[in-house]
């Protein structure tokens, strides 16, 4: 029997998870065994419990309870977590998802003590150092075994930064790989959108038609921290509500709920306390938010998972980043990035609105969750 660590922490892990339990519990129960530590990254109930029960991912077997800090501090505390657990039992190799802190913290902790790490979403890049998942991603990549990329612009920056002439050799006697092997996420909005469908009444409880609204995501702390970022993304989503009488749904996280009232300016804040068609809702469950991407008329957001659901919906999308590891996405005319600029929102908004765009497959078979597993096993056995 193989025994596999799974790494969660942050709502986009318990997710991507799902598509690796369901595979392993479905196809591989006699071979593999896997084991789920929750970093305790992300600990409200709507931002965690709440997707562990909807997309049927077993209860964790180690919670660390780290919760909020700084980074080094909450880093920190994660990988003596997961330091110890790694050391309490054996394990044959630990999966990352991903790039936030609990990816780069388990990276960290399973190098040290020889554990082969599986990093699935390896290889994208925003070339933007003052994100902090970038530094995550980056460091995470340089320490696996096994780097699978969802994207061939995964492979392409895997390439360039030499990862196919590497000869780093690990504990273990063995080489890296580098595999595209699609997108977990693809798998999981495959998999769940029927089931959504039949069990999710948001549309109805929200009074909403298809196509008779616009769903916006913020939570990037480069435009939830920054004064004047924030205030221009939220004047921009105001004017495009009154100006076209459309619905912007807004379930926000519990950082951006947090900071509005301190880093938006009071003029704004006013108007966004007093708008009829800015709906802002609590953080929604995996369900929630596939039924509202699915049917929205566009997408505004500053989120990477939330930009490729878009793209699988068929929904265009304003990206409110200054760059975005999905380039495929804008290659296409799907997306168009914005950064925190109230003229470009507008301009982007108008353009994407009035024009046919193509949603070729770009995110791999459908299979992702396969092809890893299939993967981890080769490299475990032979
Ligand atoms: C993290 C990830 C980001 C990912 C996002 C998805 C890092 C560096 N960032 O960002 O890549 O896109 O998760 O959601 O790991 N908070 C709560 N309740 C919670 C969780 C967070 O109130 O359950 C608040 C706290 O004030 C906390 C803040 O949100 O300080 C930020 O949380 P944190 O996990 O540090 O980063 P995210 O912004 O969620």
């Amino acid at each position: 029997m193989i025994k596999l660590l799974t790494v969660i922490g942050a709502r986009p892990q318990i997710i991507k998870a799902a598509a690796i339990s369901r595979t392993i519990k479905n196809k591989y129960a006699g071979t593999i065994q896997e084991m789920i530590l929750h970093t305790g990254q992300h600990y409200d109930q709507n931002m965690s419990q709440v997707f562990i029960e909807e997309l049927g991912i077993p209860q964790p077997n180690y919670n660390l309870g780290v919760g909020s800090g700084k980074h080094g501090e909450q880093t920190a505390k994660m990988i003596a977590g997961i330091e110890e657990v790694l050391l309490s039992e054996h394990f044959d190799g630990i999966l990352l998802y991903g790039d936030t802190n609990s990816t780069l913290a388990g990276a960290v902790a399973a190098s040290k003590i020889h554990v082969p790490i599986m990093h699935v979403e390896a290889g994208l890049r925003s070339y933007n150092m003052a994100m902090p998942e970038e530094v995550n991603r980056i460091v995470c990549d340089q320490l696996s075994s096994i780097l699978f990329s969802p994207t061939e612009t995964g492979i392409r920056n895997l390439k360039k930064e030499g990862f196919f002439e590497s000869t780093a050799k690990f504990q273990n006697g063995k080489y890296r790989q580098v595999v595209n092997c699609g997108d977990v996420m693809y798998d999981n909005s495959l998999f769940f959108s029927k089931m959504a469908q039949e069990k999710c009444d948001i549309l109805n409880r929200l009074g909403l038609t298809k196509n008779g609204y616009i769903l916006s995501t913020i939570h990037r702390d480069n435009n939830t921290d920054d004064k004047k970022r924030l205030t221009s993304i939220f004047s921009a989503l105001l004017d495009i509500a009154e100006r076209d009488k459309i619905d912007i749904i807004l379930p926000l996280h519990p950082r951006t709920k947090k900071l509005l009232p301190t880093n938006l300016e009071p003029e704004i804040y006013k108007r966004l306390l007093s708008s009829e068609r800015i709906r802002i809702l609590p953080p929604a469950s995996f369900f929630e938010i596939i039924e509202l991407e699915r049917n929205a008329r566009l997408i505004m957001t500053d989120s990477g998972g939330v930009q490729k659901e878009a793209f699988f919906f068929e929904r265009p999308c304003v990206i409110l980043r200054p760059e975005t590891e999905w380039v495929e996405i804008v290659e296409h005319g799907a997306g168009i990035i914005v950064d925190a600029n109230y003229d470009k929102i507008i301009a982007a908004y108008i353009e994407l609105t009035g024009k046919k765009i193509c949603f070729p497959q770009l995110f791999g078979d459908g299979k992702a969750a396969e092809h890893i597993i299939e993967t981890i096993l080769n490299y475990l056995t032979k």
